[in-house]
């Protein structure tokens, strides 16, 4: 139990004037697609980033992180990308970042004070950053009378982790986080942002989401990550030049039959990644029609080939992840399992009978503690609604 409210007024010795929270999201299917400008299924998670803030009157900016009980102070006139700067993100940076792109974008802010708490696990693949983007582009819309639809709040709390962080990420986790609908996952369109809320099959089954966290904290991420991008653009290029389409803008324009023509003049590598994006894209549209058929058993089978793909070919996934979704695939009552995020540690994700809970939890689970020396944690977890402001006694997790 956090109060929100309580914990501002200890630290900033006034009374919280907002407060606010936003969602983590567990990618369903859809992997390393958004930056293609494919199709993603995300849904947003029971766990939240909160904040609660007052607008100050001297342009100031300053921010109280509860997680590390530490204090951080800048100006609003004077913020300081951490791109090509030389120095390593600070948690305050995804916040600093939002208020910086919403003033580049022609937004009027003030300084503002503000106490963040959450419960996303960090670098786990559930996008608490983008949790803590969305909640403060939140807060400062309620701050300072912004109008900012669930899709603008998005790609602001994008850019803010591409163009002052330096993460290249896709529009996935802010949007997931802006535009979660409670009790569905959403089909998103990276590129027209055109976005459908699909209702989950799961009492039908007696199933549930698991978010299964295997307790290795994301490494090599940012640099990885920037990297696939890069690979994606050059793989873009090439097959631009093997079909004879200069124009070609992304993979999401390249069929597997184009692939399958062409791939083999590409270097290896990128053949493999397109493989991957060019297979994804148009496993999240099967996907899409096994949920409206209410299909939870085919809907299984892709998750699990989107991981054989992210670990052969996209090669993002790690021996302890491969362990768990290996284990949990060949569970009876299992439908489905893969990483879920961009990979490099953090969690899978497994759609499952509620029945197989304790197989899971009695087996799996001890044996992977013995394997790795890592303790894991599974839960179930529920498709909520997006950011959203706050009175302090619904933050309750
Ligand atoms: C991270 C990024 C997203 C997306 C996923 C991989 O979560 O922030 O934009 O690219 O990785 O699907």
């Amino acid at each position: 139990m956090i109060d929100l409210e309580r914990a501002f007024r200890e630290r900033a010795g006034i009374r919280a004037t907002h407060v606010v929270r936003a969602p983590g999201r567990v990618n369903l299917i859809g992997e390393h697609t958004d930056y293609n400008d494919g199709h993603v299924l995300p849904m947003a998670i029971d766990r939240w980033v909160g904040l609660a803030g007052a607008p100050r009157q001297d342009g100031r900016i300053v921010l109280h992180a509860m997680h590390r009980d530490e204090r951080h102070e800048s100006s609003l006139d004077n913020l300081a990308p951490v791109v090509g700067s030389g120095r390593h993100a600070h948690w305050s940076d995804y916040m600093l970042g939002v208020a910086h792109v919403l003033q580049q974008a022609g937004y009027r802010i003030g300084g503002f004070e503000a106490v963040v708490w959450g419960n996303v696990p960090r670098g786990s693949g559930l996008s608490s950053s983008a949790a803590v983007e969305v909640a403060t582009a939140t807060l400062l819309a309620s701050m300072f009378d912004l109008k900012l639809d669930p899709r603008v709040r998005a790609r602001l709390a994008q850019r803010a982790e591409c163009d002052y962080v330096g993460v290249q990420c896709g529009i996935m986790d802010q949007f997931a986080s802006s535009a979660g609908v409670a009790g569905h996952a959403i089909w998103l369109d990276c590129r027209s942002l055109e976005s459908r809320a699909l209702p989950l099959p799961l009492a039908a089954h007696e199933a549930e989401v698991w978010v299964i966290d295997s307790g290795v904290r994301r490494g090599l991420v940012d640099s990885e990550f920037n990297r696939r991008r890069q690979e994606c653009q050059q793989a873009v290029k090439a097959l631009g030049l093997a079909l004879d389409r200069v124009d070609l803008a992304s993979l999401r324009d390249v069929s597997p039959e184009d692939l399958n023509r062409v791939g083999t003049t590409l270097e290896p590598t990128l053949l493999k990644r397109a493989r991957h994006v060019v297979g994804e894209i148009a496993r999240v549209e099967q996907a899409l029609r096994c949920l409206e058929a209410g299909d939870l058993g085919a809907f299984g089978t892709l998750m699990n080939e989107s991981h054989r793909s992210l670990r052969d070919d996209y090669a993002v996934s790690i021996a302890e992840l491969d362990y768990l979704v290996g284990s949990m695939q060949d569970t009876p009552g299992v439908f489905g399992a893969r990483l879920t995020g961009a990979g490099f540690g953090g969690c899978c994700v497994a759609i499952a009978r509620r029945e197989a809970r304790d197989e899971v939890e009695n087996t799996i689970l001890p044996a992977y503690r013995m394997k790795f020396d890592r303790s894991p944690t599974l839960w179930a977890c529920q498709a909520v609604g997006g950011a959203e402001i706050l009175v302090p006694e619904l933050l309750t997790p």
